[in-house]
């Protein structure tokens, strides 16, 4: 899973970078919502949510068995359940990433006593009991009003495992697989399979394959994807580019575009190298700019495997999926190798922010969107120690940006200075704007510097109300002992000379309601 990128920025020259000569000004900023300049409607699914068998992602995170003392509903951690359930998650992908391909879907069903204990070969080696399987997580994502999309294995199992996986989900009547799913406790066919991965970065922990050989493979498999009963009809998901690699998106567009529905892009974002990454607490300036100027390069990545895939789709029937984004840092110090466990700051709203917000400037391709992972693993929603839960600032990110799912989004001129630090310079406001189902009209905005407040003008009247994340430090984040200090609080614009205006503090993310007038 080593990660390749060409933006590894001069780290040094950032470092010795001031931030101190912008601390006390303010910047002005103005930006101008071009109302007749809609995108496609913004898929809902860009907020979805990447549970793995990882660490304790699932067992711990979700899962805790009907016999735990933490308190649980049918196995599920009750507290857990109900702060995802209020982010109304879209679509939920499992069980990998890295682990699907290693696993066998026949394991996870049945009485679970009786269920097979196996090794966790890519995630730490350490030993799982299949309690929670294909019942445990259909039951789960149904229940939380989400549609699933399952990563089947295409690295170690032949296509009929997928085959019969599907049927095993979806197939009502008379088979024997119908039979053993109620003989398993659910008498009906789950409905809210939507969306079925032909295999996880098959370039590498799925299987090391050249390009060719997965279009090829690709093909066999997405053949036997499929069930007699098209209502609702399965998307195949493609696995697709890690990061830059265009030689991947053209040949498994060249060759196989035919046989898919959507083509999956991996993209982490990490402060200077792989190699490198850091602490995701405790860091300095350099790391915090170095992050945020990775987040933006999501933007590159889309266009160019966007025209890539123009050149095979022009009508855009094939969506991007970027089924696996968000931070990744060295993993707390004592936790488990392998086990991907960091704490999440204000960096990673800031990261999940600026990452929405390119996914709203791309709705014609970005169908989807599965940030990486819902509970304790990477940048996580939650956290979990115990019988503790605690909300992270990605958190509320995901729950203030829930006005844009559905969302028609508006094009937004933002003029303004730079954020800069050392070599690194982006954006130092960021707008994005949409039009509500409900018909009003939501602004996003995001302060990127940690030290300069922006004035923002905008060239509507009118008044807004919403909700801001802050905080005095550039890792303020919740810990199991002070769970609340960081949290949206709410927020309203001003006037400047009769427009509305925000006065957005320094590293901020705002959501708010337009009340034109
Ligand atoms: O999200 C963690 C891992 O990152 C996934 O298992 C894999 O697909 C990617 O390399």
């Amino acid at each position: 899973m080593k990660r390749v990128t060409k933006l590894l920025l001069p780290i040094a020259a950032a470092a010795l970078a001031g931030t101190s000569a912008h601390a006390q000004s303010r910047a002005d900023v103005s930006v101008k919502i071009e109302m007749d300049q809609a995108g496609p409607v913004i898929a809902p699914e860009i907020y979805g949510q990447f549970a793995e068998d990882l660490g304790r992602g699932i067992y711990d995170g979700i899962w805790v068995g009907p016999d735990s003392k933490i308190p649980n509903t049918n196995g599920y951690r009750t507290d857990v359940m109900q702060a995802i359930q209020k982010l109304h998650p879209p679509v939920i992908r499992w069980p990998g990433g890295c682990f699907a391909d290693q696993y066998d879907w026949r394991d996870g069903i049945g009485p679970r006593d009786k269920r097979p204990k196996r090794i966790n070969y890519t995630w730490g080696g350490v030993t799982y009991d299949n309690s929670f399987g294909t019942n445990e997580f259909m039951n789960y994502s149904e229940a939380l009003g989400a549609e699933a999309y399952i990563a089947g294995n295409m690295g170690s199992l032949p296509p009929h495992a997928m085959q019969q996986w599907i049927e095993y989900i979806t197939a009502d009547g008379d088979t024997t697989l119908a039979k053993e799913r109620r003989a398993n406790g659910r008498d009906k066919p789950w409905k809210n399979l939507k969306y079925f991965g032909v295999g996880n970065e098959s370039w590498g922990c799925g299987g090391n394959m050249k390009p060719e050989y997965a279009a090829d493979l690709h093909r066999r498999y997405a053949t036997f994807v499929w069930k007699p009963d098209e209502a609702p009809p399965i998307t195949k998901v493609a696995s697709g580019a890690n990061v830059d690699d265009y030689r991947w998106t053209e040949t498994m567009m060249k060759d196989a575009s035919n046989m898919m529905d959507a083509l999956s892009l991996h993209y982490y974002t990490f402060p200077g190298s792989w190699e490198d990454k850091g602490p995701a607490t405790g860091f300095a300036e350099d790391k915090w700019a170095s992050t945020l100027k990775h987040a933006e390069f999501m933007d590159e990545l889309i266009r160019k495997h966007g025209a890539i895939m123009d050149k095979y789709d022009p009508k855009k029937r094939i969506g991007l999926y970027v089924d696996e984004w968000g931070t990744w840092y060295d993993q707390e110090p004592g936790s488990h190798p392998g086990f991907l466990y960091q704490q999440n700051t204000l960096r990673d709203a800031e990261v999940a922010a600026l990452t929405l917000n390119i996914f709203h400037r791309h709705t014609d391709r970005v169908k989807m969107a599965n940030i990486a992972q819902m509970v304790n693993v990477l940048q996580a929603m939650i956290l979990t120690r115990g019988d503790k839960m605690l909300l992270t600032p990605t958190y509320y990110v995901f729950d203030m940006y829930q006005p844009f799912m559905g969302a028609t989004p508006l094009k937004a001129e933002v003029n303004g200075p730079d954020y800069v630090n050392g070599d690194i310079s982006l954006n130092m406001v960021d707008v994005s704007a949409a039009r509500g189902k409900d018909g009003k009209l939501y602004l996003a905005l995001v302060n990127t510097d940690p030290d300069r407040a922006a004035h923002v003008v905008t060239g509507m009247s009118g008044s807004a109300t919403g909700r801001i994340l802050t905080g005095p430090a550039m890792d303020t984040h919740n810990t199991f002992d002070a769970p609340n200090t960081i949290h949206p609080v709410a927020y309203r614009g001003t006037s400047d000379g009769g427009k509305l205006a925000f006065d957005l503090p320094a590293k901020s993310i705002a959501v708010v309601a337009v009340d034109q007038r």
